[in-house]
């Protein structure tokens, strides 16, 4: 089942926009005393901003806005800063393939074995270079525990700790329609959006001891990589075996071990845990639309697996009677223990107040995994600046563009980077989707960039006046996806077409091009090759 999430829409911020503010805001403190032309800028706006998430995208959010003279709150649910890379060993035992909304959550989906599938100098944010070792693990392509020690790093070195609130989760983010007693308070809404009035109740607490306080605008940065996509098929629900989703798989444990396992969806999931259940499997099929198997050679790399494992297409059916599932070819697969879904996860925002108003307009919808409305994937053009998104554009490499839209929207919020009028931004909103239908591509994918992101990037550097990112970070994004295409099981330990001495060195140009100090005695420490 899709979820949709919709917040109130109030029509006069969407007809309002060109009504320039007059007088000091109540709530943020905004000083400016002149008339604006569009080519004018006011940048001395200093607001309030409700975060949600300490992830990777959370601390960029935050960085961000302080270094643009906000104040950010940052709400993590979790006990560490971190997201997804504080593994978790805990799973979702009451429903392992995450269909029941009402059950017990887990954020993590990070499995004991990860390694990151891109170096780390490339991961790294571009204000603070990961070229140096946090956990003791100093393989280029390291752990998930190393990424987390990294990112910890991050928040001390930008001082971040002070502003983020652990064990706090958000449970609803609410416009505040003209609340304000201020007589110019609908201009001033519609030059920077609602207000807003953010919930939050302490992890572990009673339901009902929620804590209220209300902010001058809201970054969502709670991730996208927890609530599992399940297909169901006819035969699902008499299935005798087990059906559980990537989301819940930590180890190869009894569930897998000697069983007969179909794993289904064969991107970087799929991928990396069929072959990692090949090894203590009697039998592993990989199943992914597309694929056929009577081909001479499919993208896939099945020959590097283990002589256990072998390709299907996508499923059509399960046969309870024979534990039996049906692929798109025909062929059947009897007496199969356990289908893994490695079938990808759907956005979510639960906190969002999901209300669509009297004119049925839908401010945030999330319908087939595509955000919808958004500017440049990042703002609401009905509520923004101040409802804006971090992290939603997926096939990149995540924390330099978590940096980028940061700055973005810090910017926006304080008026040196100005955002077009708001029907400018639905219309390429609408325009966007139009061109997915055009190009046809499906609309869970709006968000996915590969090779787009760094024009992307690009392009939101320039709209905050910032220099573009290094091209070297493209460069060995580009030869680490072909060395990972020729050598699919080796690829994270052999060397790369660069050394250790040239990542650094391209890491630390970078971060003094935009502006950032690079100690050098923090990056002695050699990257290794396991
Ligand atoms: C298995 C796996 C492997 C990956 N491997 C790589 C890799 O090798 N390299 C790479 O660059 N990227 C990788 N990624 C992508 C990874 O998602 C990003 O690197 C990045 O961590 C995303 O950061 P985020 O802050 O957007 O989301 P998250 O890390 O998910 O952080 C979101 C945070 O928001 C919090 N939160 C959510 N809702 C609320 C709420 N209501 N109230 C309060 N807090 C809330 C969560 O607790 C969480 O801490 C991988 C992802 C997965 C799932
Ligand atoms: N560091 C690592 O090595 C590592 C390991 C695992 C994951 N990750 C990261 O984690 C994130 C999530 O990756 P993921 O692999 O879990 O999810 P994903 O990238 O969304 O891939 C899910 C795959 O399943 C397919 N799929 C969905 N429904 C299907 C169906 N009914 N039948 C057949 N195929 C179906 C999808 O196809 P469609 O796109 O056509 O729907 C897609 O190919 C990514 O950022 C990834 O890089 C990294």
């Amino acid at each position: 089942m899709i979820q949709r999430h919709t917040v109130r829409l109030a029509s006069r911020y969407t007809r309002a926009w060109s009504v320039r503010p007059t007088s000091p805001r109540p709530h943020g403190t905004f000083v400016r005393a002149r008339r604006r032309t569009s080519a004018m800028a006011t940048a001395d706006r200093r607001v309030r901003v409700a975060v949600v998430g300490g992830g990777a995208a959370g601390l960029a959010a935050a960085k961000e806005l302080r270094a643009e003279g906000h104040t950010p709150v940052v709400f993590e649910q979790g006990t560490h800063v971190g997201g997804v890379w504080v593994y978790d060993p805990r799973v979702e035992s009451d429903d392992v393939t995450g269909t029941d909304p009402s059950r017990a959550k887990v954020h993590g989906s990070m499995y004991a074995s990860l390694r990151t599938n891109l170096p780390r100098e490339v991961m790294g944010y571009p204000s603070f270079p990961f070229t140096k070792v946090f956990a003791g693990d100093d393989r280029r392509f390291c752990g998930h525990g190393e990424v987390r020690a990294y990112l910890a790093a991050y928040a001390e070195h930008h001082t971040l700790t002070e502003h983020i609130n652990t064990s706090t989760e958000v449970v609803k983010a609410e416009p505040i329609h003209g609340s304000s007693s201020e007589k110019d308070s609908a201009a001033e809404d519609s030059r920077w959006g609602p207000r807003w009035r953010v919930h939050t109740r302490r992890v572990g607490a009673s339901p009902d001891s929620i804590q209220t306080d209300t902010f001058d605008a809201v970054v969502v940065c709670n991730g996208h990589y927890s609530e599992p996509r399940t297909p169901t098929y006819p035969g699902s629900d008499a299935w005798p075996g087990v059906q559980t989703h990537s989301h819940n798989y930590r180890t190869p444990d009894d569930t897998f071990a000697g069983k007969k396992i179909v794993v289904l969806g064969a991107m970087a999931s799929g991928e990396d845990l069929s072959r990692e259940i090949a090894t203590v499997a009697s039998e592993v099929v990989l199943a992914a639309r597309g694929f056929d198997p009577t081909a001479e050679k499919n993208d896939f790399p099945i020959e590097s697996y283990p002589a256990n494992a072998k390709l299907k297409p996508g499923i059509v059916e399960l046969i309870p009677e024979s534990s039996g599932v049906k692929f798109e070819d025909g062929s059947v697969e009897s007496g199969v223990d356990v289908i893994l879904y490695a079938t990808g996860y759907k956005y979510a925002f639960p906190f969002l107040d999901v209300e669509s108003d009297e004119d049925e307009n839908e401010i945030v919808s999330a319908e087939d995994n595509c955000v919808s409305p958004l500017y440049k994937h990042v703002f609401s053009p009905s509520l923004a600046p101040s409802l804006s998104f971090i992290g939603l554009p997926w096939k990149v490499v995540p924390f330099p563009q978590f940096e980028v839209q940061g700055r973005w929207i810090a910017k926006a919020l304080s008026g040196s980077a100005e955002l077009p009028g708001r029907d400018v931004m639905s219309k390429a909103s609408e325009a966007f989707e139009k061109s997915l239908e055009t190009r046809a591509v499906a609309k869970r994918h709006a968000h996915r960039m590969g090779e787009a992101q760094f024009e992307y990037n690009d392009e939101l550097a320039h709209l905050c006046g910032s220099p573009p990112l290094g091209t070297w970070r493209a460069e060995m994004y580009r030869a680490t996806g072909v060395r990972k295409r020729s050598e699919p099981r080796t690829y994270r330990d052999g060397p790369t077409p660069w050394s250790d001495a040239d990542a650094r060195e391209a890491a630390r140009r970078e971060a003094s091009s935009c502006g950032f100090e690079v100690d050098p005695a923090r990056d002695e420490v050699e990257v290794g090759v396991a």
